[in-house]
């Protein structure tokens, strides 16, 4: 195709020289502005590469580093928060309650602790998982929801053998070391359904109440309504940590499975231990 610069008789403006079957294509050069301005952000670009770390073995005239940065912005936020931390770590759980200035604070870096540390197993609202993971988002306690008990929990921990002063309790193996019989279990199984009026099979959960009251009302209470002194949950109620009905229930008191959880008084700030107990106890409620 043969290719000539000309004008085009109808605009006056000059051709690329480029045609297609009879039509020519204009040559309408860029606007000036629109050229000075990507000219200005190349410049723009290469200065910032001068000023800034932009290559791998360029740090920049500036001797600006992000990470830098932000290591001195966190320390200076760690200055300004230092005063609070200090009464936060000095005052009791209760105080810290009372005072505006400092539950407001507790509860803004207790939802970050807990976000950090304890999501993992308590769900990122503390709803709990299936599996011995308590919601700490209810009115339903283990070990119990006042400030003074979730503090020594999470300072103390749970059967982790971190500190002498932890919550400990174990529920024999009834089935796995043959303390009871797999009828027996079943029996007694049916008599915790029982408890909340879903047994089906009432002569079972007759001989099984037998059976709960002598191996089980020491630690749960007569009618399953739980001690908080051996950690042992409520029974009556619809809040399973191990999973519901009667086939979850019987495995369960064939071989127990007994929950663990760490000691945080060594790991975390006391400061933080106590923007934790205040902010698990606001995800639930005191019972
Ligand atoms: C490795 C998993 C794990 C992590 C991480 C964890 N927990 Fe727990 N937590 C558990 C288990 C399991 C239990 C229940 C133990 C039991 O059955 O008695 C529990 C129980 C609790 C209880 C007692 C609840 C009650 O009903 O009495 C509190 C309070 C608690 N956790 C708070 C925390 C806080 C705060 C953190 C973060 C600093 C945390 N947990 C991190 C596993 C964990
Ligand atoms: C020495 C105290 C103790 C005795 C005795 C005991 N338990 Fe438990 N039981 C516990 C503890 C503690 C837990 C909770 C373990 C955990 O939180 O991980 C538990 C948990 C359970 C659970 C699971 C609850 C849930 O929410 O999933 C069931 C069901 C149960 N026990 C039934 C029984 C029955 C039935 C007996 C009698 C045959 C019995 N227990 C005897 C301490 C005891």
């Amino acid at each position: 195709m043969p290719t000539k610069i000309e004008k085009d008789t109808l605009s006056g403006q000059e051709t690329t020289g480029h045609e297609w079957d009879g039509l020519k294509e204009l040559n309408t050069p860029l606007p000036k502005w629109w050229l000075w301005t990507f000219y200005a952000t190349i410049v723009f670009g290469l200065v910032w590469m001068v000023i800034y770390p932009s290559l791998p073995f360029w740090r920049g005239t500036s001797g600006w580093i992000a990470r830098e940065a932000i290591v001195e912005e966190v320390r200076a936020a760690e200055a300004r928060h230092a005063p609070m931390m200090a009464r936060l770590r000095e005052a009791t759980p209760a105080a810290i309650q009372a005072d505006d200035e400092m539950r407001g604070f507790a509860l803004a870096g207790g939802r970050i602790a807990f976000a950090n540390n304890c999501a993992a197993c308590h769900g990122a609202g503390g709803q709990g998982a299936v599996g011995g993971f308590p919601s700490l988002a209810d009115d339903e306690w283990i070990w119990g929801g006042s400030l003074e008990e979730i503090q020594h929990t999470i300072r103390h921990g749970i059967r982790a053998n971190e500190s002498d002063e932890q919550r400990m309790s174990m529920m024999p193996r009834f089935g796995a070391d043959g303390l009871l019989t797999s009828a027996q279990i079943n029996d007694v199984a049916e008599h915790v359904l029982s408890l909340t009026g879903r047994a089906t099979d009432t002569a079972a959960a007759g001989r099984g109440a037998t059976i709960f009251a002598e191996q089980c009302a020491s630690c749960h209470g007569e009618r399953g309504e739980g001690n908080r002194e051996f950690g042992a949950p409520r029974l009556n109620d619809q809040i399973w940590l191990y999973g519901e009905g009667r086939r979850a229930i019987a495995s369960y008191i064939h071989n127990p499975r007994m929950g663990v959880m760490p000691s945080w008084q060594g790991r975390l700030d006391p400061a933080v231990v106590n923007m934790l107990t205040v902010y698990v106890q606001s995800l639930g409620r005191v019972n």
